[in-house]
């Protein structure tokens, strides 16, 4: 018999429900959420109150893309953390309730750990990778190396000691007044500028960890350099800065993945959060000639989604992974 799941994600500024069937997406509603647009960034606040108005909407429409019942569900999965607590507490709470209505299985899902899994969701018969892979996991809240030996066994072996990847993006975005999540816009502006035209350090950080933070300083001081030569600097060179900034993101991204290669000897590389649907990253990475084996996700399952959180559900289902109705969210939550 297939297993249907609902997924729920709430981790964020997302509010997302997704349906399942085996390891085929029936169905991913995502709302976003656009109050924190004027803010430069996530209020948590009015995240946690935009998903309580959000969150019966979106499930009942990813039922009905569905065309599936309630009553029809073998288990309900749901995104325990990390993310910010107000947020996650209002998908916890929805989830557990439905499946104590119900009467079927809770199934806790760790975000991170759903980023790099979505991966094995069926995409016409593509192929996926072996274990084990380096995980990549570039988000806004992560930025993350991870060694995974199976489903569940992943281990972190480099991560960002400040700064994340998407924050150096929407950071930098919001110096040249882009509205947050600036990495979007980034990305398209780069394709009309000069990759060399600015130059911007790469940090100095041991072992295969990243640093952000003075990227975003740079950054601030060429802008400002160039206001004060020119009013017009941010208009004229937008293009060249936003490419040259994406550049120097690449090399630093870079550096590490190839260094996790040496180090561990794997090959198999599945890159995941909101950071992979960079084109300038994938293209990078997937016309590398080192003999590796790249993985993107679908464009869809890149930001934050239930579709991810659903697959994880679908893979701890089938391992009879199920969970207490008593377990806490965690805002922070080791992979
Ligand atoms: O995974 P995600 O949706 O949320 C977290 O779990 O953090 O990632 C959001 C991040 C934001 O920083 C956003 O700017 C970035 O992903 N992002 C991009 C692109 N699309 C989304 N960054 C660069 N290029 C993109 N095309
Ligand atoms: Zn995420």
């Amino acid at each position: 018999m297939p297993i249907k799941i609902l997924g729920i994600e709430s981790s964020c500024d997302e509010t997302s429900a997704a349906i399942i069937l085996d390891n085929k997406i029936l169905s991913n509603v995502i709302a976003n959420q656009e109050v924190h647009k004027k803010y430069g960034g996530v209020v948590p606040e009015l995240a946690s109150r935009a998903h309580q108005k959000n969150i019966i909407p979106v499930v009942n429409q990813a039922l009905s893309d569905a065309n599936i019942e309630k009553n029809q569900l073998d288990a309900i999965a749901y995104t325990r953390g990390p993310g910010l607590l107000g947020s996650l507490l209002v998908g916890s709470s929805f989830a557990k309730s439905l499946s104590m209505s119900l009467g079927i299985p809770l199934i806790e899902v760790n975000h991170m750990q759903a980023h790099l899994l979505c991966h094995f969701i069926e995409d016409n018969g593509k192929e996926k990778s072996n274990f084990p892979f380096i995980g990549v996991n570039i988000s806004g809240g992560h930025t993350q190396i991870i060694l995974c030996h199976n489903y569940f066994k992943m281990e972190l072996i480099g991560e960002s000691l400040d700064d994340s990847i998407g924050e150096a993006f929407d950071k930098c975005g919001k110096i040249i007044g882009f509205d947050y999540p600036a990495g979007p816009q980034i990305d398209k502006k780069s394709k009309k500028g000069k990759r060399d035209k600015f130059k911007f350090s790469i940090p100095n950080v041991e072992g295969l960890n990243f640093s952000f933070s003075g990227l975003k300083t740079n950054f601030r001081r060429c802008v400002e350099k160039g206001l004060n030569d020119d009013i017009k600097f941010i208009e004229i060179e937008s293009n060249n800065l936003c490419a040259s900034l994406q550049a120097t993101i690449i090399k630093i991204l870079s550096q590490k993945v190839l260094s996790a290669v040496a180090k561990t000897g794997v090959k198999n590389i599945v890159f995941g959060g909101g950071v992979s649907a960079n084109s300038g990253i994938r293209n990078y990475f997937l016309e590398l000639k080192e003999n590796l084996n790249i993985y993107f996700p679908k464009n869809q399952y890149t930001t934050d989604n239930a579709a991810m959180i659903a697959m994880v559900g679908y893979l701890k289902f089938k391992e009879k992974k199920f969970s207490k109705l008593e377990l806490a969210s965690k805002a922070r939550y080791k992979i």
